[in-house]
């Protein structure tokens, strides 16, 4: 149980005292919650945040020399290089089949610009059965399980903030057809919100304000929560890591995961081409001879502009947040209970109690925010490895209610997909004088999660009629 002496000591030692200023004021339960948040807080490594981020902050900079990073081509036409692809498929296939793969999604975000009350995996995101995100996941992992004869474990990784809501969806639909065993919730951290005086920020005259640590924090969580405990216990080797807010993404790719594990690599990732040299995509580099994503928003301007031979960009290589990641290499990360990723400062508008109790809503940024990247962990890795995709198989993110990346662009994305994928396997697609596709389609995760796999499972003479609305359910 938190002292209260002991933590008044500590508080007045990193000068946070102010956080106990209406302790008195409160009942017995709440005071006691409010010493046990207070006694979760690491004041020496928030010391250091607020003299980093706060009382002297230095200009980003970056390391002179910067290259791009090598990126392997997902289709090569090189015939030696295809048939590498081709074992290392089926290597991804028997590492399934063994047992050796985990899907792990990171789903704790604040989903603040999409404006959805509740968790961002809960959204109904799929053009006909309306699915959601959670249930667009679960059937590619419980069909990638089927396929490989071993069920994959699905690691859910939640925060603070959507927590109870997240379990309770997934209880309400039965895990969407997924054994509890196999659906493994862990809830990641938080750090306090700093105010610009550098104190940190009560929400309530109990509550610290806190926000989620960033995806980053998914590294400490998974040890933490006896997630890699789990995965040793089952015999996972390879993570297999997205966000929540993609429903186009291969949750499970044999390929993938076959050229991470034969390369040995620590961390691997998804690159697509950048549509223009600004576009909102952390950028693949190589720096001191290390794969680093460098986001867009630190990338200078002439980098992200400059012309390759080929008159492509030179940096065109985006990041989807689509990565492998061995589970010894997260271990060593976390070892000892640290991790040595690197926190990220964000000004944020964060509404909290004033000096007399009275409650506050800022107009402006009044905070700083503490988080971080898993990305960062790549140059951490030993070896790492980058994988070409495409913008029409696996991106179309569900981020803003209106505009690019909403679910009205993802809808239209599916759709498109699911009429390439039926093209490719030889059926006719309905299309207008522009080229649209004119049909409402649907593919069922449960059916297929690819071009090929569509193709050994669809009816080669079936017929579509421009204005169906067409569902492809799960194999009878
Ligand atoms: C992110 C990446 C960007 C990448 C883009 C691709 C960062 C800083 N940027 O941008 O490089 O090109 O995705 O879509 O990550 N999350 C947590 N806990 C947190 C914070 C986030 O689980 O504390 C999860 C969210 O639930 C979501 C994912 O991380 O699944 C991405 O978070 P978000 O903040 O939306 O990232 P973006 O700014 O869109």
């Amino acid at each position: 149980m938190a002292e209260l002496q002991a933590i008044r000591t500590t508080l007045n030692a990193h000068g946070q005292s102010h956080l106990l200023a209406f302790y008195d004021d409160l009942p017995p339960d709440e005071q006691q919650a409010l010493l046990e948040q207070i006694a979760q807080i690491d004041f020496d490594a928030l010391d250091e945040l607020i003299d980093k981020f706060i009382r002297h902050p230095q200009p980003h900079t970056l390391p002179d020399d910067i290259q791009p990073a090598e990126v392997i081509p997902a289709r090569p036409t090189d015939p030696a290089l295809a048939a590498a692809h081709q074992k290392a498929r089926k290597l991804g296939e028997q590492l399934i089949a063994d047992g050796k793969v985990a899907a792990f999604v990171v789903a704790g975000g604040q989903g603040t610009r999409l404006g959805y009350e509740g968790p961002k995996g809960c959204f109904q995101a799929t053009p006909i059965t309306k699915k959601p995100l959670f249930q667009v996941f679960a059937e590619q992992i419980l069909a990638a399980g089927r396929r490989g004869g071993k069920a994959i474990p699905w690691y859910i990784m939640t925060s603070p903030l959507n927590d109870v809501a997240t379990r309770a969806f997934f209880s309400e639909n039965d895990n969407f057809g997924m054994s509890a065993d196999d659906a493994f919730f862990l809830q990641q951290g938080t750090m306090p919100a700093i105010g610009m005086d550098g104190k940190a920020l009560l929400a309530g005259k109990g509550v610290v304000a806190t926000n989620p640590n960033g995806h980053g924090g998914c590294l400490p969580a998974l040890r933490d929560s006896g997630a890699l405990a789990d995965m040793a216990r089952r015999g996972v080797e390879v993570i297999s890591y997205f966000q929540v807010d993609n429903p186009l993404v291969r949750c499970i790719d044999p390929l993938f995961i076959g050229l991470h594990h034969q390369a040995g690599a620590g961390m691997s990732a998804k690159a697509l081409a950048k549509r223009e040299p600004l576009e909102k995509l952390g950028n693949f580099c190589l720096v001191e001879g290390k794969v680093t994503v460098i986001e867009y928003s630190d990338m200078p301007d002439h980098l992200a502009r400059q012309p390759a031979d080929n008159g492509m960009l030179r940096f065109s290589a985006g990041s989807i947040a689509i990565h492998l990641l061995s589970r010894s290499f997260v271990e060593d990360l976390t070892v000892g209970g640290k991790c040595r990723l690197p926190f990220h400062r964000a000004a944020k508008k964060v509404p909290h109690v004033g000096p007399n109790g009275e409650p506050v809503d800022p107009h402006e940024p009044n905070a700083v925010k503490c988080e971080m990247f898993v990305f960062d962990a790549m140059p951490l890795a030993d070896r790492t490895l980058v994988l070409e995709t495409f913008r029409n198989e696996e991106f179309s993110p569900i981020k803003n209610a209106t505009g690019p990346d909403s679910a009205a662009t993802s809808l239209h994305d599916q759709v498109r997909r699911a009429a390439e994928w039926l093209e490719s396997a030889g059926l006719a697609v309905p299309r207008d004088a522009d080229g649209q596709v004119a049909v409402a389609l649907e593919i069922s995760p449960l059916l297929a999660d690819s071009a090929e796999e569509l193709a050994r499972q669809i009816d080669g003479t079936m017929k579509l009629d421009a204005g169906q609305s067409i569902y492809l359910g799960p194999p009878s």
